[in-house]
């Protein structure tokens, strides 16, 4: 509870939208990046980065106002965000509260870093990878994206 109210001071509670909460500390802007969300864009949003959280240590938080997300926008935010919390809010209430879930493969979400992949040719194989534990493995060259996935992110 301390935590919370020590968060209400950094940010204000949203009418209507979407809050994302427990996302790894430091991944906020990689959020916003998948989001689309840039400086120009109509959204009213807010961010929290390195915020206190009993359960993992520090997190951030993005609060978008009357926006809710797409499927293929939550499963690229679990591959950078593993413990993020997708929270629907609607009259100042938390009306539906749910973990992300990492997929266990995702396909045409990240770009192969190794440049003669054949992903990365003009033949037309879109991007394949195996979520594992070590992290992101290329269904086509076996390349093994381990840190900096979203700047992989497509
Ligand atoms: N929130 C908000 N505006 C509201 C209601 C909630 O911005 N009108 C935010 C809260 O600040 C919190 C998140 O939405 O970051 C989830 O709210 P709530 O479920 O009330 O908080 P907790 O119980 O702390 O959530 P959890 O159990 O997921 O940690
Ligand atoms: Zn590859």
């Amino acid at each position: 509870m301390t935590e919370d109210r020590a968060q209400g001071l950094l940010i204000s509670p949203i009418r209507d939208g979407t809050v994302i909460d427990h996302i790894s500390a430091g991944q906020a802007l990689n959020v916003l990046r998948i989001l689309g969300i840039t400086g120009t864009t109509p959204e009213s949003v807010s961010v929290a980065t390195n915020v206190a959280s009993g359960r993992v240590g520090r997190k951030d938080i993005v609060k978008i106002e009357n926006r809710e997300l797409r499927k293929e926008e939550v499963d690229r935010i679990a591959l950078i965000a593993p413990n993020a919390t997708i929270n629907i809010i609607r009259e100042y209430t938390v009306t539906s509260k749910k973990g992300v879930e990492t997929p266990a493969e995702v396909i045409g979400v990240v770009r192969c870093p190794n440049p003669g992949c054949i992903s990365n040719t003009s033949e037309p194989a879109c991007s394949r990878f195996l979520v594992t534990p070590n992290g992101l493995r290329c269904h086509y060259c076996d390349w093994l994206v381990t840190k900096e996935i979203a700047e992989h992110i497509l």
